[in-house]
Parts: C-alpha cells; structure tokens; sequence
C-alpha cells in the first residue's frame, strides 16, 4: 500500500515539474512515506530525518533548498508530534489527505522562498492529518507512467481490530472504492500497457463496492470483470481468513488470469493466542480454507504473516504455530516478533514475552519457512512458467519478473521482451528466488 501510495504522490507532482532523483543530495523535496505497523520501522523515520536534515543544511550552503516532507502511517499516528520532535519537518501529511499536498507544497515553497537563511533551523510545521469527508480517489490524477505491473488500491482501512494492529487507528474505517470507478482506472491501465493488476487494500477480500444498477459487487464479480476488460494477471493482497467467501475461492477456478497464489495471514496457529488476537478465526477454520482453494486451484501457493512472542503465547502455543505450518507448506511467508504498538489493546497486556524468547522462536519459525520456501522453489525446477518480466536484473541482459506463484524469476533475455509475459524453463531454485531460461520469444 505504500509503495502504491508513493506511486500516486510521485504521479501528482510530476504535472507541477517534479522529475524523481535517486538521491537526496540533489533533491528539492523529500517525501520519507512511513509505515507504523511494528515499532522498527518507525525508529527509521526519525533516524532517517536527521540524515535529511544533515543532507538539507549542506544544500542551504550551497545556495540550494530541501523541503521535508514526512507521510504515510507515522505521520497520521503521531501527527504535530513530529514536528516537535524534528522542527525541521516542512510537511506532515496523513494517508487520506496527500492528494492536498500540492497545495501544502505551493504554501511551503512560498515560505522557503521568503524566510530561506543557511541558519534557518525551524520547517514550516504543515501539518494535515485529518481523515477527510471527500475521498482522496476523487482528486487523485490517473496514473501518469506506463507500469507493466501496476497496483490498483480497491479498499482501504480496516474494522477488524486485531488486538496487537495499528492498522485501524492509522488508515481508518474499511471503505470500498465504486466498481465503475475501479474499472476505469483498470481500462486506463490497460491503455498504458499494463500487463498485471495487484488489487490493494487493507482487507481487501472485505471488497463491498457499489456497482452499476444499485447492486453491489465482493471481490469475486470485481475479478470477473477485471478478467473480462482483458487484464492478462490479477492479483490481490491483503486479504482476511474470515473474508475468504466461496465465490471468491470459486474465481480461483474459474479465471484463469486470476494467479494461483493467495497471501492469506494466519497470524498465530494457536486458538488460544488467536482468539486474544480477535481474529475470529481458529486453525481449523483457516485449514479449511485452505483445502477449498486447493480443492478450486489444485497448484495455489500460499504465503502468510506470523507473529511470534504475542503477549501470553506459551512453547505449546508455539508448538501449534509450527505445526501449522508443516500442515499447509508455505511457498513464501512473512514473519516477526510482536511489536508493542501504542494504543493497542496487546500492548497493554501483561504478560509480555521476553525478547530472547521472542527472537528465538522467530528463528525457529524462520528455518521452517525458509526450507518450505526452498522446497516450493525446487518444485519448479524443470517445469515451464509464464513470466512477466518486470525488473532488470543486477547483470547486462538480466531480467527479473515473476513467476504465477509470485516466484522471483531471472532469466537472460533480449531487451524487447521488457514488460512482456514470456515461457520460461526454470533451471535452479534457489532460497528466495529461481533461475531459467526463455522458452518462447515471439512477439
Ligand atoms: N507486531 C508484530 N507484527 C505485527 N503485524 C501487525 N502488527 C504487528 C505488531 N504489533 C504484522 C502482522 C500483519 C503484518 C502486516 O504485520 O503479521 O499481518
Ligand atoms: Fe490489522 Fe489486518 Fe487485523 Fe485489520 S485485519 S486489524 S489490518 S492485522
């Protein structure tokens, strides 16, 4: 959602005569788009703005300026606290209102022109954090660069209040995007060359948008549509077990661009710890699920989110966390220690684990993926997959995209094929990618 998020402020800048440098030292602005979600990532921010402002009082002597703009889930959670804690932020602006920075930008760069002196040590102190009445989507501008895989945001926020989740807090009440209006920007997408969509959202299985007629459409209908406009690979992340409705497991079999790979977060494979999560789902519950997809889409991968060391989770509730893993056998997954997160109801809870034990069981957790996502990849070997090449790899001639499984695919290929979907024969598997050679090359 982020890096979605980044695409969209860079498309809303571009108009006003921004180009995208790789680097802070030659750069007018800055935006540091933040994530909230475990306390590591938030520690970076701060961090990361001292370097900034290092990098903008060197440009001042120079003659030049930087304007510090500070967004995403940090800023929306701690908001004017920003400023008080690095007063040379020029910007701090919330996820539901960066479609206002233009104007918050026209405003700093007023001010910069007006007060710039190398000894200037205080930003301008915008703050918006707000969560608006009129949604962001209506003022976003299309997308402006071709992308050959392109995210789609469909549905954001979340009601769900997992107990150890910012999530609610920082990005608001679940919303679904209109249907007609999710499909334009697909048709747009199309116009632009795009070959893959990944549809967004904080829960996005939740997906309720109004469709034409007065009807409303789950995420199933939204993917048979999508399918239909001629979108050749549909993905979508993040979903929720208890969302996982049988016409959307039913789509896993009969759409064939909907790509047979499911990132489906079981968290904890404990009851127990899941219930003091309130994810309202059980192992058994998730199993099933699983076996239904399997039963619709016999080759899905799967990938999931765990968390190890939730307040209270004992060896035993670890144990069942394992041993729900060998069950399903992951073709990739995330993991992490549990992170208190301010205002959460785990935060406050008591019996916190202790941090050795934490990073112990994360280790053991993390072998046990990593094998399985060995294993799934040295499954691959030999069989041939379809490839959409999206990336240039590190080598002349290499190139990166992925696999239906969402496999990191290299593969040498001539530069035409770039952003097409090719036939690749995988030859090696490795921990957390595959190699191949190309197979078809007309075009
Ligand atoms: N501590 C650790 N991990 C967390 N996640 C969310 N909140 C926390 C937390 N407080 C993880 C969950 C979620 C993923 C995006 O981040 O696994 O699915
Ligand atoms: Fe956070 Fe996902 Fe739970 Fe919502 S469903 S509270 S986003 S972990």
């Amino acid at each position: 959602m982020n890096v979605y998020d980044s695409e969209r402020m860079a498309d809303m800048l571009i108009p006003l005569g921004y180009t995208i440098t790789d680097s802070p030292d030659h750069a007018d602005m800055v935006i540091l788009n933040t994530c909230h979600i475990r306390e590591k990532a938030e520690q970076k921010v701060f961090s990361d703005l001292g370097r900034l402002r290092d990098k903008r009082d060197e440009r001042r002597t120079r003659g030049a300026d930087t304007v510090i703009v500070v967004s995403g889930c940090v800023a929306q959670a701690e908001g004017a606290e920003i400023i008080r804690q690095a007063p040379y932020v020029d910007i701090v602006v919330g996820p539901q209102t960066y479609h206002r920075l233009p104007e918050m930008i026209a405003k700093a760069t007023r001010a910069v022109h007006k007060t710039k002196k190398p000894g200037q040590k205080k930003g301008l102190g915008i703050v918006d954090v707000d969560f608006p009445v009129e949604s962001k989507f209506d003022s976003l501008p299309q997308t402006a660069e071709s992308r050959v895989a392109a995210y789609l945001s469909i549905q954001e926020g979340c009601d769900k209040f997992c107990t150890f989740c910012v999530v609610p807090y920082t990005r608001g009440a679940e919303y679904s995007r209109p249907a007609t209006e999710i499909l334009a920007e697909a048709r747009h997408l199309l116009s632009l060359g795009t070959k893959e969509i990944t549809l967004l959202g904080q829960n996005v299985n939740a997906y309720h948008g109004q469709a034409p007629l007065g009807t409303e459409w789950g995420l199933g209908r939204l993917i048979r549509e999508l399918a239909d406009l001629g979108v050749d690979r549909i993905r979508y992340t993040t979903s929720h077990p208890r969302d996982m409705n049988q016409d959307l497991i039913d789509a896993h079999r009969d759409v064939p661009a909907l790509m047979p790979f499911l990132h489906l977060p079981v968290q904890s494979g404990s009851d127990r710890i899941l219930e003091a999560m309130n994810r309202k789902h059980t192992s058994r519950t998730y199993i099933d699920i699983i076996e239904r997809l399997r039963n619709a889409r016999p080759d899905m991968g799967l990938s999931s989110d765990f968390i190890v060391g939730f307040p209270g989770e004992t060896d035993k509730d670890f144990e069942e966390t394992l041993a729900l893993v060998h069950h399903v056998k992951y073709a990739q997954s995330y993991s992490f220690k549990y992170s208190i997160r301010p205002g959460t109801p785990a935060g406050a809870m008591d019996d916190q684990v202790p941090e050795e034990v934490k990073a112990d069981r994360l280790q053991q957790l993390q072998d046990l993926l990593n094998e399985q996502q060995l294993t799934f990849n040295q499954k691959t070997v030999g069989t041939v997959q379809s490839v959409l090449l999206d990336r240039k790899g590190r080598q002349e001639g290499q190139f990166i995209g992925r696999s239906p499984y969402m496999q990191s695919v290299v593969v040498n290929a001539p530069d035409r094929l770039f952003g097409q979907v090719i036939d690749v024969r995988i030859n090696q598997a490795h921990p957390n990618s595959v190699s191949g050679t190309v197979v078809t090359h007309e075009v």
